[in-house]
């Protein structure tokens, strides 16, 4: 536990002294919660965005993006259920004083119990080696079984708590799981309460004329709301997308663990409209698709894992979440959602306008069902920047810190090194940064030694690092050094635009 906080507390720190990540307004010491992007971070933020957008928007025919406003008539909230059911059950430790959310505590001790058992597994191997049969082996250890039972009970009462709403009953679980406060060690615990988690403001500059209207607590609201204009207006046949990426803000009650939970973040969402009884083959298309977005960045398939939903919000008839293995563990990156006719029902209600689709071939109206993706885009970040920190020995027994992050959303896809600052090497190295800029973000470098500057690049995961010397005036050719490998090859100019296009163009994740 002591060595991923280690590992959080490097990332961080590394985030913010190379430009990555700031802490908001930390002139005033910060506000909780909320980060600025530096001019890096926005960098690798807006190729995250890219790549999201093409893999969505470019290589779907049938799916298309928008850009809805932040604000949104307040009605949009009451018909969503946000107004009434967007709440934690929060509890507070009366010695810490530290507030926290009842189900995550309650999750946390099902993770322990699960690597209790992962550990019992751990020593059967150790005790059996080869003759080892994990699936017997799980299937009869009594320690095995009895943590098993032990989670499927909590399991159970902790579902039926929630959606009933009964927040003594989720105190009482808490208490019967002897659960203790992280910080203070007791369990001196408050009653549960709710907490609505939309943030609010009032519009209208009038006294008297003004109305509460929220901070979107999701962008999917937007596209809701636009399903008809743009189903006409792009002439749209079921199935098909609409996607969106954007702002969202919720107050949330325990922020902590740096990018992963804010208070403004952003989401990539995209709602899949389909035929009422198809929504569960467009759920297992996107379970799959969405993952298979995420393994292609190379950060290990074993980083990632699938959660099925124990509580499933308002309006969904399933629900997961693909969960990525974080600094702190595994916990939720994306969200899988099958929401049914839910919002467009709601909608049609509240507004009074009918939602719905005639369907040519069924020659039918209906309200579609909905199957939506919703991606963090910060937690995306936090995930490829923490799964590429590395720190490295090298055959030389020297160290260096790299980011090995996927070339295609590098912030930086090449530095040009001019080996000394004379002799005509600078121009030569600005000409070849003016072939390349076109199409990549090259960045110029000449002070220090190489050596030097390769860590500096290696360190913002700049994927090619170019050097120009004395023979490039000669021969126009240049060395080319692989951020990874860290081998060098000498390569003519006339070939850079084509290597490095290879290995960052997002056609490399796209395929
Ligand atoms: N429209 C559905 C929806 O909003 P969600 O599971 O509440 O579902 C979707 O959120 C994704 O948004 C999450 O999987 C997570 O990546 C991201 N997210 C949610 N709350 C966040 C927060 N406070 N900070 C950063 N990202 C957050």
């Amino acid at each position: 536990m002591e060595q991923k906080e280690d590992k959080l507390k490097e990332v961080i720190s590394h985030a913010k002294e190379y430009g990555f990540v700031f802490p908001s307004s930390e002139i005033y010491d910060g506000l909780a919660a909320t980060y600025d992007y530096g001019q890096l971070g926005s960098e690798l933020k807006n190729n995250i965005k890219s790549y999201w957008w093409k893999s969505m928007v470019q290589m779907h025919e049938n799916i298309v993006g928008i850009d809805s406003a932040i604000f949104m008539h307040p009605t949009t909230w009451k018909a969503s259920g946000h107004v009434d059911a967007f709440n934690d059950p929060l509890i507070d430790n009366k010695d810490s004083k530290k507030r926290y959310r009842a189900d995550v505590l309650l999750e946390e001790h099902m993770e322990k119990i699960r690597l209790k058992i992962e550990k019992e597994v751990e020593k059967g191997v150790k005790r059996f080696g080869d003759d080892f049969d994990e699936h017997q082996f799980r299937a009869t250890n009594p320690n095995v079984l009895r943590n098993v039972e032990k989670i499927k009970e909590i399991e159970d009462r902790m579902r039926a708590v929630l959606e009933s709403n009964d927040l003594e009953g989720v105190y009482q679980l808490i208490m019967d799981c002897e659960i203790v406060c992280p910080i203070s060690g007791s369990r001196n615990w408050t009653e549960v309460r709710q907490f609505n988690l939309m943030f609010s403001t009032e519009i209208g500059s009038v006294a008297g004329e003004a109305a509460t209207i929220y901070l979107r607590p999701e962008t999917a609201q937007g596209i809701f709301v636009n399903f008809l204009n743009v189903q006409k207006s792009g002439r749209m046949k079921i199935p098909f997308g609409i996607a969106q990426i954007g702002k969202a803000f919720r107050n949330e009650i325990v922020a902590r663990q740096f990018i992963f939970r804010m208070r403004e973040f952003e989401q990539m969402e995209m709602q899949f409209f389909c035929r009422p009884g198809e929504e569960m083959k467009w759920y297992e298309y996107w379970k799959e698709t969405r993952s298979k977005w995420h393994k292609a960045l190379g950060l290990g398939d074993n980083q990632y894992r699938f959660h099925d939903h124990i509580k499933l919000a308002h309006y969904a008839n399933a629900a997961c979440d693909i969960e990525f293995n974080f600094p702190m563990g595994f916990k939720e990156l994306e969200g899988i959602h099958s929401r049914t006719d839910f919002d467009l029902k709601q909608h049609e209600q509240f507004s009074g306008k009918k939602l719905q689709y005639f369907d040519p071939e069924l020659n039918q109206n209906y309200v579609p069902f909905v199957v939506e993706t919703s991606v963090g885009l910060d937690r995306m970040f936090l995930a490829v920047l923490s799964a590429s920190h590395k720190n490295e020995v090298l055959e030389d027994g020297s160290e260096r810190t790299v980011l090995s992050i996927p070339a295609a959303l590098a912030p930086y896809k090449v530095a040009v090194m001019p080996l000394t600052k004379k002799d005509g090497l600078p121009e030569k190295a600005r000409e070849i940064i003016d072939g390349l800029k076109f199409d990549f973000l090259c960045q110029y470098d000449e002070k220090d030694s190489i050596g030097k500057r390769y860590r500096r690049q290696d360190a913002i995961g700049t994927p090619f690092s170019v050097t120009v010397d004395h023979e490039t005036l000669e021969n126009n050719t240049v060395t080319i050094r692989d951020r990874d490998t860290m081998e060098q090859v000498r390569v003519n100019i006339a070939d850079l635009h084509r290597l490095i296009d290879e290995k960052v163009n997002m056609k490399t994740l796209l395929v």
